[in-house]
């Protein structure tokens, strides 16, 4: 039988990419969007978890919200609907699903994060805040979840060439960000999906509690000008 994923924020661009791969590689998906469960309202996920009576052999998590606004403009509301988005939903949602998922049958927990995940950016304070609370949250649920043969890891695109990415950027920094990119180019949804493939595979049996950055080489020098 199929191996089923939820996938959380299948409307996205790398959620489409993550789509297209897995259907490919024969896994069943259930897919989510903002309309189906807003992971901003408390009611909206109760109400999709009252209604789901699926097991998940694995779990994707690739909705956020990204509000870029400097700390000290940030509004009460900012404050909420990242944490909602970002983490804490999430969090609701697997302490449900957890319970039903097949245990010691290489089941596993992918979480999308981001470069900002481990480091900062200005303007980025709740997108980056939050998304660190994501990599600390994989990290510990590695370590509970290991003895289950549940494993969680967390992947962290650099650059991807998304709405996410051309919203939140103009094209000049873009452009400057390119330049810094060893690989020549920003990534695309299918660079990220290769990797969510393998990790749910069972080549990947041995690989919890990571952090695995795919951003063209980036982070391997490319903050720095020559
Ligand atoms: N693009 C990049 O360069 C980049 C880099 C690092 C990390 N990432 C991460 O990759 C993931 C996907 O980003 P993307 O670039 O593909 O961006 P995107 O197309 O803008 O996707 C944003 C996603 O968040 C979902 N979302 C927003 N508000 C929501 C809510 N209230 N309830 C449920 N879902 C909500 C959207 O759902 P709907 O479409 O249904 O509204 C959409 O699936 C994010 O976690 C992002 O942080 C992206």
């Amino acid at each position: 039988m199929a191996k089923r994923v939820l996938l959380i924020g299948e409307k996205s661009d790398i959620g489409k990419g993550i789509k297209n791969s897995l259907k490919k590689g024969g896994y069943s998906i259930d897919g989510t969007s903002s309309k189906t469960l807003d992971l901003s309202s408390r009611e909206s996920v109760d109400s999709f978890l009252s209604k789901s009576d699926k097991k998940y052999d694995s779990i994707i998590f690739v909705a956020a919200s990204n509000i870029p606004k400097n700390f000290m403009k940030l509004k009460s509301q900012d404050f909420d609907e990242s944490i909602d988005i970002n983490f804490k939903s999430f969090v609701l949602i697997l302490r449900t699903l957890i319970k039903k998922m097949p245990k010691n049958s290489n089941s596993s927990i992918v979480i999308i994060s981001s470069l900002f995940a481990s480091s900062g950016r200005n303007g980025r304070f709740l997108y980056s805040s939050s998304k660190h609370f994501l990599n600390g949250a994989m990290k510990n649920l590695a370590i509970e979840l290991g003895s289950s043969g549940i494993r969680v890891n967390s992947i962290a695109p650099g650059f991807i060439d998304t709405k996410m990415t051309r919203n939140n950027n103009s094209k000049d920094s873009l452009k400057k960000i390119i330049k810094k990119i060893p690989i020549g180019r920003l990534g695309n949804p299918k660079d990220i999906a290769n990797l969510v493939l393998f990790l749910l595979s069972s080549k990947a049996a041995y690989i919890t509690g990571q952090e695995l950055i795919v951003d063209g080489g980036i982070t391997a020098g490319g903050f720095w000008e020559d």
